[in-house]
């Protein structure tokens, strides 16, 4: 959701180059326009190239312009505005002196354009411009620190902005609140950028802006303050290229990638969290979970799925009882909580900024909170008091696969920590990689694929566990191939949802569990008889001759791991028949970083 890139160097690189190759790398996190602002030595002004559209239709647009020592870039995702050339960033201030780049969302900008901008001429409809438009006005009192700072304090909400003062080709200013920030360095210059992946290559130290927090930058200078404009210190760590950069090789597409990773993905869990076959997690963080009363998870999407799955091990395995929560509303409405909860948050970017309004406020009330993520460097990791990392690797496509499987993976090595009689979490979680993979090595599903998804809608239905896979089965499919999908629990579709079932609507069933198996199918035979096209996804244990996909067994409880998996395969080849943009949905982003 919204990339910023800036470089300023000391002409050895063109900024041009660095902050469109940065864009581009930030292209995963999902945006509609793009733009950047460079500095023209000849006229010795800058200028800005800027449209709805792709990174690609910027490239062209500056493909001859001069080489620049200072850039400033933006991929934009519409929040306020619709998706147009003059939306798109970055912006001017009226009199053209500041440009500006924001990601994030000014919650009170028309309060302060009616309180101090009533004169003032826009050029856009977005809630940025006011920034710039609020710096250029102090700017007319102030010197050029002070009247950002002047802005900063007054903006309610959250913001990674980069400025240029037209008049100081030499100097890019940044600030942050709530949207990611890094910035790195090397001999080159400094490149700024909502995401380490946009460092790569240009820069071997980073250091992650904290909230509140401005930042002048020189090709060869660089203070950090706060909004007092105290000095702040500056904590660089190194970048590790392979951890951050993501190559795509010979896939077509990175989720199809990321869905064939998973099984090295689980070994590489296994190899980091199990030692002498015992898992293995911080022991202060398994002595804060015992002492707790109850666990609440927190997650958006597809992590809440696994954090559905999550609960189901951890109440099965240790008795220890679980909520989950959806984060957007937890933020905002507080259940009554036990006397000593322990709270895990589980996000794929650890930049999702329903979560990050969950934690501020579970750690004003001082209770311990957990990250399991697959950024080990983003916010939520950093502000926990304790964070797992998943080891998935870069996950680029928009669609949750890898981090989906992993984040369940996690979340079976910390069940079994907290009990003394742990499964063989080794043997089982090898189980599940070598189902996997010898599914994907027999796999044919574009076909099956191609007959059911011409449809205009679609059920996953499964109970208990299987429930929790239907649910993500199904946000799978509807994100990237626009189909109308439902996920539900198989016995609840007779109560109301069954009057949509009429010819060939396909309804697809996840059969894992024994128990439940011969209930699932019944359910089935009533959306058969009001003319369901069905599809089953089984395992070998809960099979019958005739059901579609059957899987090689694995234990119970992480039957979701592997029965997913076909449901990714027919959400991947359902966009590909439809000609979608299978890594980059339409009005979805990678990092949703407003609230
Ligand atoms: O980075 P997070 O795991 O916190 O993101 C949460 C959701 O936005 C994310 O899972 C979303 O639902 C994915 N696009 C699903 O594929």
């Amino acid at each position: 959701m919204c990339g910023i890139v800036g470089f300023i160097g000391n002409n050895k690189k063109d900024a041009k180059d660095v902050v469109l190759s940065g864009l581009k790398k930030l292209e995963y996190r999902g945006y509609d326009s793009a733009g950047i602002s460079l500095f023209d030595q000849r006229f010795e002004t800058f200028k800005i190239y800027k449209d709805f559209g792709r990174v690609q239709k910027i490239v062209d647009l500056t493909q001859k312009v001069d080489p620049s020592s200072i850039g400033i870039g933006h991929t934009r995702w519409a929040t306020h505005g619709k998706v147009t050339k003059d939306n798109a960033h970055p912006h001017y201030s009226e009199s053209k002196r500041f440009i500006i780049v924001h990601n994030g969302v000014i919650e009170n900008y028309e309060e302060l354009k009616s309180q101090y901008l009533k004169n003032s001429n826009f050029y856009s409809e977005t809630d940025t411009e006011v920034i710039a438009q609020l710096i250029e006005t102090f700017s007319k009192s102030f010197n050029v620190e002070t009247a950002i700072l002047t802005t900063l304090k007054l903006l309610e909400g959250s913001y990674a902005l980069l400025v240029i003062d037209t008049s100081d080709p030499e100097t890019i200013y940044a600030a942050k609140n709530k949207s990611p920030l890094v910035l790195g360095k090397s001999k080159d210059g400094v490149t700024i950028a909502s995401d380490l992946m946009a460092l790569v290559g240009y820069a071997n130290e980073y250091f992650a802006l904290v909230d509140h927090s401005f930042v002048v930058a020189k090709a060869k200078n660089i203070k950090s303050y706060n909004l007092l404009h105290e000095p702040l210190q500056m904590n660089y760590l190194k970048i590790n290229q392979d951890e951050v950069s993501a190559e795509l090789g010979t896939y077509q597409h990175y989720m199809l990638k990321e869905i064939y990773e998973q099984p090295s993905v689980i070994r590489r869990i296994v190899s980091k969290y199990v030692f002498d076959d015992l898992p293995k997690i911080d022991k202060q963080i398994i002595n804060q979970m015992k002492q707790s009363d109850r666990i609440y998870i927190l997650a958006a999407g597809t992590s809440m799925h696994a954090g559905y799955v999550g609960k189901r091990m951890v109440e099965e395995i240790t008795n220890m009882p679980v909520e989950v929560h959806i984060a957007s509303e937890f933020a905002y409405h507080m259940p009554v909580l036990t006397r000593n909860p322990y709270f895990i948050l589980i996000t794929q970017s650890g930049e999702t900024a329903d979560l990050r309004a969950c934690l501020l406020k579970v750690k004003k009330l001082n209770h311990p909170v957990l990250t399991i993520t697959n950024v080990k460097t983003s916010t939520l990791a950093r502000e926990a008091d304790h964070y797992l990392e998943l080891f998935a690797g870069p996950e680029i496509a928009v669609a949750s696969t890898k981090a989906y499987i992993a984040q369940i993976a996690v979340l079976y090595v910390l069940a079994n920590s907290l009990t003394d009689a742990p499964y063989d979490v080794k043997y089982e979680l090898e189980k599940v990689a070598k189902s996997i993979e010898s599914f994907l090595d027999h796999q044919n599903l574009a076909n099956i694929a191609h007959d059911l998804f011409l449809k205009r809608n679609c059920f996953y239905i499964g109970r208990d566990i299987d429930y929790y896979t239907a649910l993500e089965a199904s946000l799978k499919l509807k994100e990237i191939s626009y189909i109308q999908t439902e996920g539900f629990a198989a016995g609840e579709l007779k109560h109301g949802t069954i009057a949509l079932i009429e010819n060939n609507t396909p309804v697809i069933a996840i059969i894992s569990n024994k128990t439940i198996a011969k209930n699932t199918r019944s359910n089935l035979k009533e959306v058969l008889a009001r003319g369901a096209q069905t599809l089953i996804i089984s395992l070998e244990k809960t099979s019958q001759p005739n059901d579609d996909i059957i899987l090689k067994d694995c234990h119970e409880l992480l039957a979701p791991m592997v029965t997913v998996v076909p449901t990714q395969l027919l959400s991947y080849y359902a966009a590909l028949e439809r000609g979608l943009d299978i890594d980059k949905p339409r009005n979805l982003a990678k990092s949703v970083t407003v609230e």
